[in-house]
């Protein structure tokens, strides 16, 4: 198949086109390198071993769309281009709406036009906000807490109304737990810009010394060593899910919702002696306030995604620790170095 990767030389759309490129599918990439480097490319080229077209676009400029949609023929869009900072997203919530949801809907019109119907679509956990139960299924109510999060659950609303309407389309939401981890090769791995706001590329830059220790959100949390817990899953493992939507996709109409996580917690303190271990290094760190929004223990419950998509996550804990050390051992300033 050809397959349009937006944002695709972003973390998430980099190990999804490794993992299209590996089974056999043509990928065209479109990113604006807002929040990547063009040195991205290079690594994808020379882990992939086989090139692909890129194109340096925005997905909310219809022309350039339309452009790359007349030159090529394609079978699907994965569409992982978006911005994903909670904390930016409460600041500049216009930044958030504009380019997850204009930038979605320029996408679908485009598609519509152009009369390519199927979709995957990157959403998130944070749709269910602070979920009441865990684990935490497809069906559970959905409630964003921050600008994010309802940028995301708005094109969500948009994919199913869009179905609704129009039959013919095949759309995959998919909703991320936790995702961590590098590809195997220590070539491809996230490289946050500036402070990271996640833990697991925080806990990284301790371990290469860009970071003197680790703030802890909490550890009066009701949960097993009172840090809070989370469904780490690694990035490899949720790329493969994308390949196995698109499959799905193939005999499925309308619009259809799983969770890709691995169904199991972690807490934050399990995650630094994972990660110690991993890097053999010691990670410091210093238990401050929790963080306003934050939820005590959230995982998936993976099952839909087992029994439609045929899909489980493979690698456990230690290995995604391993996997981002390699990456960022190798490459303590990210792509810039
Ligand atoms: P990322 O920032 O590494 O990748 C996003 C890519 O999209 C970047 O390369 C960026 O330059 C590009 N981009 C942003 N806006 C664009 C635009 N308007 N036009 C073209 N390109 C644009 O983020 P990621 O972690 O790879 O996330 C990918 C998707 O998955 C996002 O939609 C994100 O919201 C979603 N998601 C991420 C996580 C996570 O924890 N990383 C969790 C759940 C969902
Ligand atoms: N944490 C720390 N110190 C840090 C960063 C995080 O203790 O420096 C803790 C948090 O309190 C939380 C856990 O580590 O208990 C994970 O935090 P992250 O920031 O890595 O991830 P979140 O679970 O908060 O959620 C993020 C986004 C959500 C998204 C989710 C899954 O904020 O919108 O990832 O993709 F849904």
């Amino acid at each position: 198949m050809q397959i349009l990767v937006t944002g695709g030389t972003g973390y998430i759309g980099s190990h999804a086109v490794i993992e299209l490129l590996a089974a056999g599918h043509d990928v065209v990439v479109v990113d604006n390198f807002s929040n990547s480097s063009h040195r991205s490319l290079a690594a994808l080229r020379n882990v992939a071993n086989r090139d692909f077209a890129f194109c340096q676009g925005d997905v909310r400029d219809a022309v350039c769309l339309d452009r790359m949609f007349e030159r090529h023929t394609f079978d699907a869009v994965m569409h992982f281009a978006g911005v994903k900072a909670v904390g930016e997203s409460v600041d500049l919530p216009m930044k958030y709406y504009d380019n997850n949801v204009n930038g979605t809907l320029r996408l679908l019109e485009c598609m519509r036009a152009h009369s390519v119907n199927t979709f995957v679509f990157s959403s998130s956990c944070t749709v269910y906000g602070e979920p009441a139960l865990v684990p935490v299924a497809e069906d559970c109510p959905t409630g964003a807490v921050n600008p994010y999060g309802r940028s995301k659950l708005t094109v969500e609303h948009i994919l199913r109304d869009l179905c609704a309407a129009e039959p013919g389309w095949r759309v995959s939401v998919l909703r991320y737990f936790n995702p961590i981890g590098a590809h195997g090769s220590g070539e491809l791995g996230e490289d946050p810009q500036g402070v990271p706001n996640n833990l697991l590329p925080y806990i990284s830059q301790v371990a290469v010394g860009r970071m003197p220790h680790v703030n802890v959100y909490g550890n009066d949390y009701p949960t097993r060593d009172g840090t809070g817990v989370r469904d780490y899953i690694h990035v490899v493992d949720l790329a493969r899910g994308h390949l196995k939507a698109l499959e799905f996709l193939q005999n499925a109409q309308g619009l259809t919702v799983h969770n890709l996580g691995t169904g199991r917690g972690h807490s934050v303190l399990e995650v630094i002696a994972a990660f110690e271990a991993a890097s053999g290094r010691p990670i410091p760190y210093q238990v401050v306030p929790r963080r306003p929004g934050d939820a005590a223990e959230v995982y998936a419950d993976p099952a839909r995604a087992r029994a439609e998509l045929g899909w489980v996550a493979r690698y456990d804990i230690d290995r995604m620790c391993a996997d981002a050390w390699r990456w960022q051992s190798t490459h303590p300033q990210g792509f810039a170095g």
